[in-house]
């Protein structure tokens, strides 16, 4: 059997209301457990792959196909896709007034699992997760990146990322705009879901800080809606020196 977690191959996607295609015949694999990188300039597609491959309805597949666990994915909705085992924490997290944080991860992990959790175990593990995220209990309660500092909200997507244990997750810039010790706290969130979960990831990234901790199996630059360089952990500071011009058309 194929350990293929993630099998993209062609993939073109547009802008559903403005048909503009921003990713133009995209190909890339990804085995379970593996770590990819995504690099690539501002406005290369790198943030519409992610929400492409999970299903967001803001962009329309136009040609290509997504396997993920063995499965086509290609037309599947986002509930569908998350329950599979796929997870993106978002460069932008959005404030959701209404809605705590507690509840909005206690939700989504009984969507996933299909199962009603008891309060107190999930309280208990959503306190000692949040001790390894440094962050305040009082956050729980409180509405979901409602006046969250960008810190915050990134912390936040970590705290879900290792509340709901996915198969596979995109961390889209998690570790930008953040202070020294903000990443270094979501580097240990990071450490913490490959040691404790084993999943695969694909950290779309310009620095290399966050990247320290972990064993990266391959790095892909991300040039006008295609991957257009193919390396390993080396290419990373390659790149940082030389810049992405030799890429450019
Ligand atoms: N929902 C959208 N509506 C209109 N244009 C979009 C939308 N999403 C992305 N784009 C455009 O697609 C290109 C790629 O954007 P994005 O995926 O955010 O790039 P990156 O994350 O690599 O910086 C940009 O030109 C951006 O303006
Ligand atoms: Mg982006």
């Amino acid at each position: 059997m194929s350990d293929k977690l993630l099998e993209v191959k062609g993939l073109t996607a547009c802008v559903e209301d403005e048909d503009k295609e921003i990713l133009h015949g995209l190909d890339l694999t990804i085995r379970a457990g593996e770590t990819h990188v995504i690099m690539g300039p501002n406005g290369a597609g790198k943030s519409t792959l992610g929400s492409t491959l999970m299903g967001d309805p803001r962009y329309k597949i136009t040609g290509g196909s997504i396997e993920f666990q063995g499965e086509d994915i290609t037309e599947l909705t986002t509930d569908k896709i998350a329950k599979m085992g796929m997870f993106l924490s978002f460069q932008n997290p959005i404030e959701v007034p209404g809605i705590t944080l507690a509840n909005f991860i206690k939700t989504a992990i009984e969507n996933k699992t299909g199962e009603r959790l008891r309060f107190w175990d999930f309280k208990k593990q959503l306190s000692e997760t949040m001790k390894i995220l440094n962050m305040d209990e009082s956050y729980a309660d409180r509405d979901l990146n409602v006046g969250f500092s960008g810190g915050e909200k990134k912390k936040a997507e970590i705290l879900q990322l290792l509340m709901l244990k996915p198969a596979f997750a995109i961390l889209d810039e998690t570790d930008s705009g953040l202070d020294v010790d903000a990443v270094r706290t979501v580097s240990q969130g990071i450490e913490e879901y490959k040691k404790t979960v084993g999943g695969a990831l694909m950290i779309i990234t310009h620095s290399t800080r966050i990247l320290e901790a972990l064993d990266v199996d391959a790095t892909h630059v991300l040039v006008d809606g295609k991957i257009v360089a193919n390396g390993d952990a080396s290419y990373i500071d390659e790149i940082n020196e030389n810049g992405f011009e030799k890429f450019l058309k």
